[in-house]
């Protein structure tokens, strides 16, 4: 059997899979991410540890890298990671060398959206946006069913739009991103700054409010809304048929995606007229990245080496 193994690199965590030709997930490995101020070769280490866990004795027919930060058009480097070391750096060519494997990179959010595509939420649908949450927002946008890329390869970047003038600060080196309004890590930062623990993760928001308590019940509804505010923006230019939401906060489903379809409605231009597209949670939950990283590395090598 011909081994393909999808790898996401986030700004918290690295999450390694071995995935059928059906899309299924048949093994995964995880490490935490070093961090962003770290040498690039720690964040290398820390992948490369999680695909050896994977493969084990085997060697693998191809290996496809879901990256958080901007992607080339060709899929060789990654120009820049707000929440990654990596700047400009040749990470394709690198990795492929160091692991004597086949390699094929992309953003991870563009992954996310080809595994919805191919196995998830997106369906039939010909125009959707996927919006991904995390540390940040990583954002892809699917015109006639496939993933657009943009000039730069860097279309879909929506986590840094900025929403806020003179906002909070950035890792980008902008202010008032999006992301910073929305994603998991605003979810513990708005829970620690209305009196909750210094130290809650997103899961641990996710759980408190399931179990009632109101800060984080009001957590959701914040960043809930800020998703739906977003979204009638992306929706106003894009115009889709769908908006898949991924990412560990997605789980939480109606806690989060309830007062995001409300903010949707009520911000989007000419609701009243146009079909409101449907928010929907990523089929395929926070494995969506790894997921289509081995799609792509499939698609691309699966005339290589050996055969299933
Ligand atoms: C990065 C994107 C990435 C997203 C999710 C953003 O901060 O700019 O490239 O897709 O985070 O990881
Ligand atoms: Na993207
Ligand atoms: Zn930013």
């Amino acid at each position: 059997m011909a081994l393909f193994i999808g790898v996401d690199i986030g700004g918290t965590k690295v999450l390694a899979a071995a995935v059928s030709s059906t899309g299924r997930v048949l093994r995964t490995a995880r490490r935490e991410t070093p961090g962003r101020r770290v040498e690039a070769r720690l964040v290398e280490d820390a992948l490369t540890e999680a695909v050896e866990e994977i493969a084990g004795v085997r060697r693998p027919s191809a290996i496809g890298i879901a990256a958080a930060g901007f992607v080339d058009a060709q899929g060789e480097r990654v120009r820049f990671a707000p929440h990654l070391p990596w700047r400009d750096e040749g990470v394709r060519a690198k990795l492929a060398e160091r692991w004597s494997a086949p390699v094929v990179l992309d953003n991870d959010a563009n992954c996310a959206a080809r595994a919805e595509v191919v196995y998830g939420a997106v369906g039939n649908a010909h125009d959707a946006l996927v919006i991904t949450l995390g540390t940040g927002i990583g954002g892809a946008v699917v015109l006639d069913g496939a993933v657009h890329r943009g000039y730069n390869g860097m279309a879909g970047e929506f986590g840094h739009m900025q929403v806020v003038p003179d906002g909070r600060e950035c890792e980008c080196g902008g202010v008032g991103c999006w992301e910073q309004y929305c994603s998991g890590k605003a979810l513990a930062r708005y829970v620690r700054e209305h009196g909750g623990p210094e130290d809650l993760t997103g899961p641990a928001v996710m759980e408190a409010a399931h179990a009632g308590d109101p800060v984080a019940t009001a957590a959701f509804e914040d960043v809930g809304t800020w998703l739906g505010v977003g979204t009638a923006n992306l929706v106003a230019a894009f115009d889709p048929e769908i908006v898949v939401v991924g990412g560990g906060p997605s789980i939480a489903d109606d806690l989060l995606l309830a007062p995001a379809r409300a903010a949707l409605r009520e911000s989007l231009v000419g609701a009243a007229h146009r079909t409101v597209p449907p928010m929907v949670r990523a089929a395929l939950g926070p494995e969506a990245g790894a997921i289509g990283a081995a799609y792509l590395a499939r698609q691309t090598f699966r005339n290589a080496g050996t055969r299933a």
